[in-house]
């Protein structure tokens, strides 16, 4: 199985970006951690912090691979191009954040992701993208 884990601007700061409320772990350990606990899937990792790039990396897999893990940052609660983009192609897609958003500002509350998504994990850390690999398998 080939699925993907895209991540959104700012998710390359994880670690030192307001460790109360995204922890203290660097996403390229947390994915080593991930990539032993599955090691029989083909496991990917992209991070941008561009939209279009986010885009094009969606338009690419979008086709050929089993499920993405799409955390898109704060594009979630803005981006009508990557909700179009989750529309366009075949791969199911889930949501995934690490906070909860909606204990959040009220602007967190929106996503352009969810209506397209096939299911959301929010709020469980970096353990989300766990939960959410799990739901996709
Ligand atoms: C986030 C939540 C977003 O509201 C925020 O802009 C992020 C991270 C999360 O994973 O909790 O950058 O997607």
């Amino acid at each position: 199985m080939k699925i993907i884990i895209i991540n959104g601007p700012n998710l390359n700061l994880l670690g030192k970006r307001e460790p109360e409320v995204y922890g203290t772990s660097t996403f390229e350990d947390y994915f080593k951690q991930l990539k032993e606990k599955h090691h029989t899937l083909h496991l990917d990792y992209f991070q941008s912090n561009i939209e279009g790039e986010l885009i094009n990396k969606i338009q690419e897999v979008g086709f050929t691979y089993d499920g993405i893990l799409l955390n898109a940052a704060a594009y979630t609660h803005t981006s009508v191009g990557i909700g179009d983009a989750i529309k366009a192609i075949t791969t199911p897609v889930i949501e995934v954040h690490i906070s909860n958003t909606f204990s959040r500002e009220e602007y967190r509350h929106q996503s352009f992701i969810a209506p397209n998504a096939k299911g959301i994990v929010i709020g469980f850390g970096l353990k989300s993208y766990d939960l959410a690999l799990q739901a996709l398998l």
